[in-house]
Order: structure tokens, then C-alpha cells, then sequence
């Protein structure tokens, strides 16, 4: 449910927030310094966006790194390496708030959604002052008031919500490109995976909101939008009015000076028809497909949970390449979930050779406490899950590096991202597949797509040259 009532109270809260902000640094007598460390994956990076768009709102400034004044840790959870990470950087910061007194730290996102985390944090880590979830960072103004005005540490977590607070502020990253989260949530429950647990069941936003907001962020300067979801494909049903991905996509094409659509994620088990003729027939949508695989086995798929079996998504992947022939497909698997037997990976790798995959990310299954998964007997032992994984990693790579290779010598349009950080003299830019490409250029050239032609394939990149029709 949108809650218009709820954004005028947060402006409210940034106003309060202001005073404190201001009388805390005319104290020590500078700018008080944030510095926002996101973990995880896009969704979080766009919250990231959120709360500096309240930082910089309430007066403060973007510090060098972790000794800043107020440091916020934005954590991931889907992989316990992420919780670890986290630990371990909290101890170094309880040293550094040691060092300055008018230090806060603020930790949030999906890892604080633990009742076991926020135990541990409590118990061990009281350099910290602020812990919130998911569900509340819209809150975040008004937390940061509740943090000023008290001494002890400030804990809100929520379970879940069905609101959805629009119109706070955000600072972008990048000047030139966005994410743009149309749902948030997951209602799919795969048994190995937490998300469900810490974002909640899935709530779309209305289209018109989605449309706007592109609409502004492209008067501000925005080329290109990510749509942003657990599962886009399942956007729109819960919706008073109900509408598929496949039509918001149509209508978001439609907008005008936008030059790039791309999206994340999307699940084999809801991609349509409908929708694979939405990427062929809109212009703006990226000709990139991030189609989560897992695993190959039909029989590993049904206990993940996921929906769908080997030759259906096989099937996915012959009809999107005949609709959209130069489609780049990527996507995730994960090596050593309970019970892998020789034969499921090998399922996995004949998954892999047959698609062909542009690039996928692989995982070593890593086991969630309260997941279905977690309570399976028979999980992997570390030597058989790394041999697995080092082999199906060799295999990846070596098929990416073949299709990469397929593209030198063509032109391609680019869009150029950023200066490049190890040669000023070149530009960095993106094809619509999403692989990198370095060439001559100016910082004037960022945000806009210019015809490169791919002289030379490094494997993960390509070195070019803007061609002059
Ligand atoms: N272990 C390993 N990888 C996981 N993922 C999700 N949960 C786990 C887990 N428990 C991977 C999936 C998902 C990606 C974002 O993270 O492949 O697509
Ligand atoms: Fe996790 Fe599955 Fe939801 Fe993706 S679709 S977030 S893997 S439960």
C-alpha cells in the first residue's frame, strides 16, 4: 500500500535531523562525515542510495572511508561469507570509534533481519548505536533522530510490511544510469535460500509511480534504468489493478530520452511468452537475459524448489534465442547443495555446454539457518563440492572467453559509463549485453552511446574505437 501520509512525516523527521546535525558539527567545528558500505547485490545498492539521499538531506558530507563520523554497514545475508565479512569489520571500527567520540555506527539491510545476528550484535558489538531491517529503512530520518536523542543502542526491526513509501530522497551513484525498484520481496521460498525470510512477501509499486520516477531521473540526466525485483517476471500480479512485467516493459520503452532498459531478476519459471516478445519488439530493452539456472538436475530443481526442469528451461533458452537472436544469456548456479550427486552436476555441466552461457556466476552452496535446506541430511563434503565447483568454473570461463571472441571486429554501440581509472585517456563504456569495452575518449562522452568498433578481445573486456559513419 502506498503511503503518501508517512513521506511527509519522514520530511518532517529530516528537518529535525537537520538541527541535531547542525549542532553536532559547529561542536567540533567541521561537517560532520558519513561513509555508506553496501554488501550484496542491486537492491541493496539502490537502499544505499536511499540513505544518502537522507545523509546529505540532514547536512552530512561524504567521508574518505570508514573513519567517518557516522559509518553504516548496508549488510547482505544470502551467503554466510557476507555475515563474516561484517564481523569482522565491526571489530576494526569499535577501535576507530575509540579514536573519536562523536562517532556513530549504524548497521542495516537483510543480515539484521536475524534474530540470531541481532543476539550476537547486542551481546558483543555494542560500538553500535542503530540497527534496522528491510522493511523500515524508509524510516530512516526519523532513526536517525531516535539515534541523536538517546545514548543506548536504538534496535527497530520489523517482520514484514505491505507499504511502500515513495517520493523520500536519493543521491544517485552514478549521474548517467539508475536502478529503479519496481517489487520488493520474494514469495518463491526456494528451500537453500533466505530471501523470502528477510525481504518479505512480494509487493509491486503502481506503474504510474515507476513511470514517473524514470521520468524525472531521465530530466536529470538518466540514459539508462535497471528494473529492479527478486522475481520481475511475477511484477504487477498483486496489484489492485493487475498488470504483467511484459506491459510495464512496453510502457516504459515508451518514455521519452531513455536510452537503455535493462532488468534484474528474472525466474524461469514465470518468463512468458508475452515477454520475450516485449524484448523483441521494444527498442530500449537491453538484449540481456540473467535467467537463473541453479542447477541442472530436474531432480535437484524439485527439491530447490524452483518450479521448473531441465528441459523446460532449455526450452526458455531455444525460444529466446529464436525470438531474439543476439541475446546475451547469463546466469547463477549453485555447486554442492544437499544430496549433489555426480550425476546432478553432471547435469549441470551439460546445461552449461548446451547453453552456452555469455557469463554465470557460481556459488558454493552455503547453508542458511532457517531454511528448508539447512535441515537436509547429506550435505556435501568441502573437498567434492570444491572440485565440482573449480571444474565447472573452468568450463564457464572457457565458454565465456569463446563467446566474447565471437564479437571482435564488430561494431557495437557503447555506452560510456566512466573515465577509466588506470588510463585517463581512454573512457569505459557497456554494450546493451553488458560486457565491458575501454576506448580513446573524454569525460565528456559519459551518459551517451556512441558506435565502437570491438578491435581486440581481452576476455572480460574488449579495447575499441569509436567509428565515425
Ligand atoms: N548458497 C549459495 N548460493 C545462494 N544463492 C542464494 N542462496 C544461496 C545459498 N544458500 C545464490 C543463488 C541466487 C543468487 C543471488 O545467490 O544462485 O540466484
Ligand atoms: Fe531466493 Fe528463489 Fe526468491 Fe531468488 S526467487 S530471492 S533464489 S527464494
Amino acid at each position: 500500500m502506498r503511503d503518501l501520509e508517512e513521506t511527509r512525516l519522514q520530511y518532517d523527521y529530516i528537518e529535525k535531523a537537520k538541527e541535531y546535525v547542525k549542532s553536532e558539527s559547529e561542536k567540533i567545528g567541521r561537517p560532520l562525515t558519513y561513509c555508506v558500505h553496501t554488501f550484496g547485490c542491486q537492491m541493496n545498492a539502490r537502499d544505499s542510495e536511499k540513505l544518502v539521499g537522507v545523509l546529505e538531506q540532514v547536512g552530512y558530507v561524504e567521508g574518505k572511508d570508514e573513519h567517518a563520523d557516522f559509518v553504516i554497514y548496508n549488510t547482505c545475508t544470502v551467503r554466510e561469507n557476507a555475515n563474516n565479512k561484517v564481523y569482522g569489520r565491526l571489530g576494526y571500527l569499535s577501535n576507530y570509534k575509540k579514536q573519536n567520540p562523536v562517532m556513530k555506527i549504524a548497521l542495516c539491510g537483510c543480515m539484521m533481519q536475524e534474530n540470531a545476528v541481532v543476539e550476537k550484535i547486542k551481546k558483543s558489538y555494542r560500538c553500535v548505536d542503530l540497527i534496522f531491517g528491510t522493511h523500515n529503512i524508509y524510516k530512516f530520518a526519523e532513526l536517525l533522530c531516535r539515534m541523536f536523542e538517546s545514548n543506548s543502542m536504538i534496535i527497530d526491526i520489523w517482520k514484514d510490511t505491505d507499504k511502500i513509501v515513495e517520493e523520500l530522497p536519493i543521491k544517485r551513484k552514478f549521474s548517467f544510469k539508475s536502478g529503479v525498484n519496481i517489487m520488493f520481496g520474494c514469495n518463491n521460498f526456494c528451500s537453500y535460500c533466505i530471501v523470502p525470510y528477510v525481504r518479505g512477501r512480494e509487493r509491486s509499486r503502481e506503474p504510474q509511480d515507476i513511470i514517473r520516477e524514470i521520468e524525472s531521473l531521465v530530466q536529470d540526466g538518466v540514459s539508462e534504468i535497471m528494473l529492479l525485483g527478486q522475481n520481475v517476471n511475477s511484477y504487477g500480479k498483486n496489484l489492485e489493478q493487475p498488470v504483467t512485467f511484459a506491459e510495464l516493459l512496453r510502457e516504459v520503452n515508451r518514455i521519452e530520452g531513455l536510452k537503455r532498459i535493462r532488468f534484474m531478476t528474472s525466474h524461469p519459471k514465470d518468463l512468458s511468452d508475452d515477454l520475450i516478445d516485449a524484448i523483441r519488439d521494444c527498442d530500449k530493452v537491453c538484449h540481456h537475459m540473467h535467467l537463473p539456472l541453479q542447477s541442472g538436475s530436474s531432480r535437484l530443481l524439485k527439491i530447490m524448489n524452483r518450479h521448473y526442469d531441465k528441459e523446460h528451461y532449455l526450452d526458455l533458452v531455444d525460444k529466446l534465442r529464436e525470438k531474439v537472436p543476439d541475446i546475451a544469456i547469463t546466469t547463477d548456479i549453485i555447486v554442492g547443495f544437499p544430496g549433489e550427486t555426480e550425476e546432478d552436476f553432471a547435469e549441470t555441466m551439460d546445461v552449461v555446454r548446451k547453453v552456452r552461457y555469455d557469463s554465470a556466476f557460481t556459488f558454493i552452496y552455503s547453508k542458511r539457518t532457517g531454511t528448508p535446506a539447512a535441515a537436509m541430511e547429506d550435505q556435501i563434503p568441502q573437498d567434492v563440492v570444491k572440485r565440482r565447483f573449480d571444474e565447472l568454473l573452468a568450463l564457464v570461463q572457457s565458454i565465456s572467453n569463446e563467446k566474447a571472441m565471437e564479437l571482435e571486429g564488430k561494431t557495437l554501440p557503447v555506452l560510456i559509463e566512466e573515465q577509466n581509472v588506470q588510463d585517463a585517456s581512454l573512457v569505459t563504456g557497456r554494450l546493451d549485453n553488458n560486457s565491458v569495452v575501454h576506448l580513446p575518449g573524454t569525460s565528456d562522452m559519459i551518459g551517451k552511446i556512441y558506435n565502437v568498433k570491438l578491435k581486440e578481445c581481452k576476455g572480460f573486456y574488449y579495447l575499441g574505437e569509436i567509428v565515425n559513419e
